[in-house]
């Protein structure tokens, strides 16, 4: 064992404790009912992205139990070593047809998808390909970037003027890389205007769509779904199956072509072990359930609007949210970590999100719903809002 390393840790965890900056794990028991217990108490759940509840749900839990008990509790080894089981390509052929893709390929999971797929599809051909990504794109999709060492452009959040200018800049292969809900300020790209683009400047299209899948777009399909079915789509659609589908993993969708060039070319889905069937089972009962939990999906929405209504009346900024994500910006670190723990003392989980995951002066409490959350349980939620965040001027 080095001691040096230990200590040399040591020094940067004590650096990161100064700086009020350490993240520790914490024990929370999430419950069947949308509650935490917390130990001492229940706290009602305003931090997760378990957006339909489906992670409890009875089918899901049936489904990841069984085909554990016919299929084993692992996969043996990667796909390409000992073959695809059947669930598997009845899994990828579901999610293909839901996002209205002609293929789709599974991997272990979204952060693992970005990092991997971006650098495999940036050396695609040899040639040199310039990246163009949002400057509010998620870690997994910063890290692809890094890991493909190709030229970069960050372009501002959802500017697509910014992004036109860039794009004209550069000749050869290009790829615009964006979410379509962003996980931390709750507010869409313009999807259909960001296709145009593309094909205008001859760039391919890779969208995330890690919080739309299963809460936007027609039957929860997500939102590049809808571009597809109106003409036009993205060249990469890539979600996860956690999230809104209440399972693990993720996919990545598209062409066949696309499919077959990541299975021969993308690290991430070549030297890993195949996804195990419990969590085939809970993504396949999931995509049987999505498209008719309408319901659902308007009732989160709504209480979305609920919560960003009593926000704006307090004059706190929701950052152009229009989903089931709301942030409130608070401001410093320091007031919202206050501002989370007043919430949890009135009985509501929170997490303050602060920099680096967000830029400085914009930390804020990311507020996400559930349709699982029952009429109570959403008004303790706005209460208890009303109680701890005092009305700005
Ligand atoms: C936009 C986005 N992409 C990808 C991921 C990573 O997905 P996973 O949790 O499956 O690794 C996340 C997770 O928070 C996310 O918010």
């Amino acid at each position: 064992m080095d001691a040096g390393l230990d200590r040399a840790l040591r020094a940067q965890l004590s650096a990161l404790a100064a700086a009020r900056r350490l993240r520790t794990l914490r024990p929370l028991q999430s419950r069947d009912d949308g509650l935490h217990d917390a130990g001492d108490r229940l706290l009602v759940d305003a931090a997760s992205n378990d957006y339909l509840g489906l992670s409890r749900h009875p089918l899901v839990m049936a489904r990841a139990a069984e085909w554990a008990q016919c299929h084993g509790a692992g996969a043996p080894a990667s796909r390409l070593v000992t073959g695809t089981r059947e669930i598997t390509l009845a899994v990828e052929e579901k999610l293909a047809a839901f996002k209205r893709c002609e293929a789709a390929l599974l991997f272990s999971s979204g952060f693992q998808a970005n990092a991997t797929v971006i650098p495999a599809l940036a050396a695609a051909d040899g040639s040199e390909t310039v990246l163009f990504s949002d400057e509010l794109n998620h870690a997994s999709i910063v890290h692809g970037c890094r890991a493909a060492r190709a030229r970069k452009e960050i372009f501002r959040h959802n500017d697509l003027g910014h992004l036109d200018d860039l794009l004209r800049r550069h000749a050869g292969r290009k790829l615009i890389l964006t979410e379509s809900v962003f996980s931390m300020d709750g507010d869409r790209a313009d999807l259909p205007a960001l296709v145009q683009l593309a094909e205008r400047h001859g760039a391919a299209l890779y969208v995330d769509e890690a919080h739309a899948t299963g809460v936007l777009g027609a039957q929860g399909r997500g939102l590049a779904a809808e571009c597809a079915a109106s003409g036009g789509g993205a060249d990469v659609v890539m979600g996860t199956l956690g999230k809104a589908l209440g399972g693990f993993g993720a996919y990545v969708a598209g062409s066949r072509t696309l499919i077959d060039w990541l299975v021969n070319r993308c690290p991430g889905f070549i030297y890993t072990t195949a996804l195990p069937p419990a969590v085939l089972g809970a993504a396949d009962a999931a995509l049987d359930l999505v498209p008719g939990m309408d319901a659902e999906r308007e009732r989160l929405l709504r209480d979305a609007q609920r919560l960003r209504e009593l926000l704006a009346r307090r004059n706190y900024d929701t950052l152009g949210s229009s989903t089931q994500i709301v942030p409130a910006v608070i401001g410093s670190e320091e007031d919202a970590l206050a501002a989370a723990r007043r919430l949890e003392d009135a009985g509501i989980l929170a997490v303050a999100i602060r920099p680096p995951t967000v830029a400085a002066g914009t930390s804020r409490l990311r507020l996400t719903l559930s349709s699982r959350l029952d009429d109570a349980a959403m008004q303790r939620l706005l209460d208890a809002v009303a109680a701890c965040l005092p009305a700005r001027t």
